[in-house]
């Protein structure tokens, strides 16, 4: 999808991905093992109560399996990881408010926090 094809242009992000890779058993971990297939459904719904300002994209694997759900904004959008079910409502309100920080403070990607710990 396009940029233009959101339904609110402006925004600095107009698509989230949600990874729903679900691998069966302990050996693997992945994010559907956490409940982000839930956790998608919620997103679509609370973000439909919102005029659906931002597109939801369910996808397979965004590489970060151990510490999903692992959530991604778009475009050029950080990482949130480790989301609930319940938080769906928080997450809708805090993107159509466009209050990223504190989405990345709530649902921190550590690999980013590892990298500004890092920096010289
Ligand atoms: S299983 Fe979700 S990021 Fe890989």
């Amino acid at each position: 999808m396009s940029e233009e094809e959101t339904n609110t242009p402006g925004r600095r992000y107009l698509r989230i991905k949600i990874c729903v890779n679900y691998r069966a058993g302990d050996l693997l971990p992945s994010c559907g093992a956490n409940d982000s297939r839930e956790l998608a459904a919620a997103l679509k719904e609370e973000i439909a109560k919102r005029d659906d300002f931002i597109t939801l994209e369910p996808v397979h694997c965004l590489g970060k399996c151990h510490i999903g759900p692992t959530l991604k904004l778009l475009p050029s959008g950080p990482f949130l990881q480790g989301a609930k079910v319940e938080d769906a409502a928080k997450i809708a309100a805090l993107l159509q408010a466009e209050s990223y920080e504190e989405l990345m403070r709530q649902f921190p990607d550590p690999a980013a926090f590892e990298t500004v710990q890092t920096k010289p």
